[in-house]
């Protein structure tokens, strides 16, 4: 079993450098296909309340027999709660659904910023950390002006800013203004969710002169640069090389040739956090 190191949030509490993404993994055989991931050492389970699997992720734990404690679990506040008392209610909601007495990270999930309310949203889910709900508060798919005002507007800066990242969508900006902040960047579609990065010359290059396979040269690109990947994976044998990427380092010249990989329109699936308005 893999051990995965930790990181330290502005808040003082601990974060695995690597975490499993949940995206679609549901029901029974989703809960078995997390308890193999557990198993094989993945301790971060990440879900939101809109991925409508919680309940599979709270079953995997109590099933995996290991305390609790042992587990960072980070949740996502959907964008038609972000009202100040709603808010309050998916918090405990997402509680309910996960078995759980409190959440390691919670995340609002897109800013929304045509409807402005994520300030709001942020304030509800501090005054659910004081009450013992949440330990950390963060958000995803924030950029820099949405992080300045929730810190001015609250006095609290997000512990995490969980955003798209991988090798078409670099993110050099945004990595370096959450820097700035004492912010942890998490990347979500790590491995670009198959959109052709995987296969990337220079990955599959990069691979064969560390003996390794694509998806572990990205994950490790990813955590050079300071950034937690949540890759996501059913299958088992990805999910236990994907974690064994804590044993060697590209150079600082080879991190620089993937950033270079960077496309103009990279995104995925286009979502601008700026204009997304996220399915509610
Ligand atoms: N905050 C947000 O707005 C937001 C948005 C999107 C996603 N997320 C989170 O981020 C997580 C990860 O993103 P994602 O699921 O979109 O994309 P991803 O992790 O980049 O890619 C997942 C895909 O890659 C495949 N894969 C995994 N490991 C591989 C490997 N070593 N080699 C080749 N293929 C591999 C998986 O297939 P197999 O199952 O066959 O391995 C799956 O089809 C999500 O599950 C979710 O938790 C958050």
């Amino acid at each position: 079993m893999v051990k995965i190191p930790n990181i330290t949030l502005n808040d003082g509490y601990k974060l695995p450098a690597l975490g499993l993404g949940t995206y679609q993994i549901r029901g029974g055989e989703g809960v078995q296909q997390i308890l193999a991931a557990i198993k094989d050492g993945y301790r971060a389970l990440d879900t939101a309340t809109n991925y409508d699997n919680e309940g599979v992720v709270g079953e995997a734990i109590r099933k995996s027999g290991l305390p609790r404690s042992q587990f960072i679990v980070t949740s996502k506040l959907p964008g038609k709660y972000h009202e100040y008392n709603e808010a309050t209610k998916a918090i405990q909601e997402s509680i309910y659904r996960l078995g759980i007495d409190y959440l390691d990270l919670y995340l609002i999930h897109w800013p929304l910023p045509k409807r402005n309310h994520y300030v709001e949203a942020f304030q509800a889910m501090i005054d659910a950390k004081k009450r013992g709900l949440i330990r950390s508060v963060g958000v995803s798919n924030f950029e820099p002006e949405h992080l300045d005002r929730v810190i001015k507007e609250t006095g609290v800066t997000p512990a995490v800013n969980q955003i798209e990242i991988h090798p078409y969508w670099v993110q050099e900006r945004m990595l370096a203004e959450d820097q700035k902040r004492g912010i942890v960047t998490e990347a979500w579609s790590p491995l670009g969710r198959g959109n052709g990065a995987i296969q990337e010359p220079l990955i599959q290059k990069l691979a064969k002169k560390y003996h390794k396979n694509a998806g572990q040269i990205i994950l490790r690109w990813h955590i050079q640069r300071g950034i937690v990947p949540i890759p996501k994976s059913r299958n088992l044998n990805h999910q236990r090389t994907n974690l064994d990427v804590f044993n060697f380092d590209l150079t600082a010249d080879e991190i620089k040739e993937i950033n270079g990989l960077n496309k103009q329109d990279g995104r995925i699936d286009g979502q601008d956090p700026n204009v997304y308005e996220e399915f509610d």
